[in-house]
């Protein structure tokens, strides 16, 4: 390092900072130009008077060079950074004229032209269904209950009543699940039905309770009519003195806010969680009984499968069957979805092809 006291030897050769002044001077008003826009034109700026820039490395070399010639350098490169700037603002100012310039020029802009609308989406089928019959329930008084899709077998199963051997269990029919790691002897499987929720809320809440809940649920089913994922909903109620009297009565709500009132049948059917277990059917809504093809004649149409609830599944559930009755039902959301909008092939409402879902 040369010595700040020592006399300094005549004036220097180019040092490094006449050099870095030399390279910006010949470099600056052709970087600008160049640049067509103000991005390219910040860069190019950058390049000079940034914090790498070369205006900026060249004053850090400052310190290096004779005391006696520091103020002349100083005011040299003050200088020049002055150069930059000024042609710096002068190409900014230009490109936001020539631009202000091309918006004149170009075509009007039409301020009446109508807007474009965005594209607006809607609930499918299914969810719409589904909507509409929670708030059946809802304003009947029920609960809205959410439960998993995949649950254990004595959930779907076991605690409903169904006999290890009942085919329902079978390969053939159910989606069983690898068992988490923790539990390996677990039988897991995708829900098969929705009637897994009676288990689950008897078994958290006390009575009395009127529950509703639906979403999907999983058979090894594939062909024009049923697909392995469906929908469902299930609904139920617990008290004491329930009666099928109270069933029928919420049937016929359910029947009357949905398809308008009309007649319900019970006929007599078995699901091992009900005793007794009916089906139930409406009055067609197409020919109002006179008999058609989508009644297949006979002026009915099945809606639902229900019935009281067995008194083993209350045991199973802790609830106390001397004390307490109730009545459960469930449907498939699937096709009164098909039936409200017409669908011929229960498959093309899962293919979540746009060209077919925007027709409803
Ligand atoms: N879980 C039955 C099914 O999937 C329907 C059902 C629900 C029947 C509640 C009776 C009571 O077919």
């Amino acid at each position: 390092m040369a010595d700040p006291a020592a006399p300094s030897t005549a004036p220097s050769s180019p040092n490094a900072i006449d050099v870095a002044l030399a390279d910006v001077d010949a470099r600056y008003r052709d970087d600008f130009a160049k640049a067509l826009d103000e991005q390219a034109l910040r860069e190019a700026n950058a390049r000079f008077l940034g914090r790498n820039g070369a205006l900026t490395a060249a004053l850090k070399e400052m310190g290096k060079i004779p005391a006696t010639e520091r103020k002349a350098a100083g005011q040299r490169v003050n200088a020049m950074k002055g150069a930059v700037e000024a042609a710096f603002e002068a190409r900014l100012a230009g490109l936001h004229r020539a631009a202000r310039e091309a918006e004149l020029q170009a075509p009007p802009f039409d301020l009446t032209l109508p807007g474009r609308a965005a594209p607006r989406g809607h609930l499918h089928p299914v969810t719409q269904v589904r909507e509409d019959i929670l708030d059946v329930f809802r304003d009947l008084g029920f609960v809205v209950a959410e439960g998993p899709q995949v649950d254990l077998e004595e959930n779907n199963f076991t605690k409903l009543g169904f006999p290890p051997d009942h085919p329902a269990v079978d390969m053939q029919d159910t989606f069983w699940v690898k068992p988490p790691k923790g539990a390996p002897d677990a039988r897991v499987l995708l829900r098969t039905h929705t009637s897994n929720m009676q288990v689950r809320e008897m078994s958290a809440r006390k009575p009395p309770m009127a529950i509703v809940s639906a979403g999907t649920v999983y058979r090894v089913d594939d062909d024009p009519t049923h697909t392995p994922m469906f929908h469902q909903m299930e609904a139920f109620y617990v008290d004491e003195h329930v009666t099928m009297a109270h069933l029928k009565g919420v049937i016929a709500a359910f029947v009357a806010k949905l398809f308008g009132e009309r007649p319900v049948r019970f006929r007599p059917s078995y699901f091992p969680f009900v005793e007794p277990g009916v089906e139930v059917d409406m009055r067609c809504t197409f020919c109002e009984g006179a008999g058609c093809r989508l009644c297949k004649g006979t002026g009915w149409m099945e809606i639902l499968g229900a019935g009281m609830i067995h008194p083993v599944v209350f045991e199973h559930c802790g609830i106390d069957p001397e004390k307490y009755s109730g009545f459960a039902l469930g449907t498939g959301l699937d096709r009164p979805a098909m039936q409200r909008y017409g669908i011929p092939d229960l498959r093309l409402m899962f293919e979540g092809d746009v060209r077919f879902l925007e027709q409803f």
